[in-house]
């Protein structure tokens, strides 16, 4: 049955998939901060609940938040307001029209140490202001009592828009020497996988509601920026390409400050996610490789 899909936070990169991805599953109203017809601001939570009651979708999937890590640290109450506060009045509002709400978290939510791979049950401990806000809105989620599916990604990419292999390429054809991190460890996930994991998902749950929940969701494998940035350099060149780069030095993350502090193992297990819904995730360099594709 065809359903009434409300997305949030519509013009970033996995918002932008999703209106892709979710367009076979129903009717699909996408909202940004801007919107005119309903608010899609985050920064106005009762506004944004007020929108959710007046559309009543069946289905709400949330694309919005203060992404700007760094920012987040000298502006907490409002990287407080759209990662947590809104989300959970959103979560208020899915729970009193019986809506599913699909919300995306982060690997920052966690400390990093070690060099395991996290699953959902793992202990918390964020070292940021971005990763403490994005776990009080899973958190204000699950106490909303409200059918959920929360999806906890990292490194997030796509063709459209700024991302780190687009940084790298720039800066590999305007310098001859680069240094860059090779002590944190994570998956680049594209934000298209994203998009059509969250439309399966939405099907399976609708049909299921025990597969509500929380999921960790990132392509397979696993790299360094430092091994991502000489992957992206080698595609380019493979590609035609003319980089002036010669040399690409690692370097730690404590030659690199930052005003917030990552986590350096960013790995997240997946199984429960592909054992529940019956699905692969693919190798992060064929999701790079793809993209990489369409921008060169
Ligand atoms: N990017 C990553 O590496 C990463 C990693 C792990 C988890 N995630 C999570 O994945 C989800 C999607 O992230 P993304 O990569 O698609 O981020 P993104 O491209 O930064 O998209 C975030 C969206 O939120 C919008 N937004 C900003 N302020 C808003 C406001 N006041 N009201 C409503 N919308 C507002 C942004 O609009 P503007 O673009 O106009 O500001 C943008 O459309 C988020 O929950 C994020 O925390 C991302």
């Amino acid at each position: 049955m065809a359903s009434r899909i409300l997305i949030l936070g519509c013009g970033g990169q996995v918002g932008w998939e999703l209106q892709r991805a979710l367009a076979p599953l129903g009717d699909v109203i996408a909202l940004d901060f801007d919107s005119t017809d309903y608010c899609g601001d985050f920064s106005q939570p009762d506004a944004v609940a007020h929108t959710v009651r007046t559309l009543k979708p069946d289905v709400i999937v949330n694309s919005a938040a203060h992404t700007a890590v760094d920012k987040a640290e000298s502006e907490a109450d409002f990287a407080r307001l759209l990662n947590a506060t809104t989300p959970g009045a959103v979560a208020q509002a899915a729970k009193d029209i019986g809506a599913l709400l699909v919300h995306y978290s982060t690997d920052y939510v966690f400390d990093g140490t070690g060099d395991a791979a996290r699953d959902e049950t793992a202990a918390t401990g964020p070292l940021s202001v971005y990763g403490q806000t994005k776990l009080e809105g899973e958190q204000l989620i699950q106490q909303s009592g409200c059918r959920h599916l929360i999806f906890r990604t990292s490194w997030v990419y796509a063709a459209r828009g700024g991302n780190f292999a687009k940084t790298m390429l720039k800066l590999a054809t305007d310098r001859d020497a680069l240094k860059i991190i090779d002590d944190q460890i994570g998956a680049p996930t594209g934000a298209d996988l994203l998009a059509d994991v969250t439309a399966h998902a939405i099907r399976q749950t609708q049909a299921n509601e025990a597969l509500c929940g929380l999921y960790h969701c990132v392509a397979a494998g696993e790299t360094s920026w430092y091994d991502y940035a000489r992957f992206v350099f080698e595609e380019a060149r493979k590609a035609g390409r003319e980089l002036k780069v010669q040399e690409v030095s690692p370097i730690p993350t404590s030659a690199y400050p930052t005003p917030a502090t990552r986590p350096l193992n960013s790995r997240l297990a997946t199984t429960k996610l592909q054992q529940a819904f019956g699905l692969t995730l693919p190798h992060w360099q064929k999701g790079v490789a793809r993209m990489l594709t369409e921008i060169l």
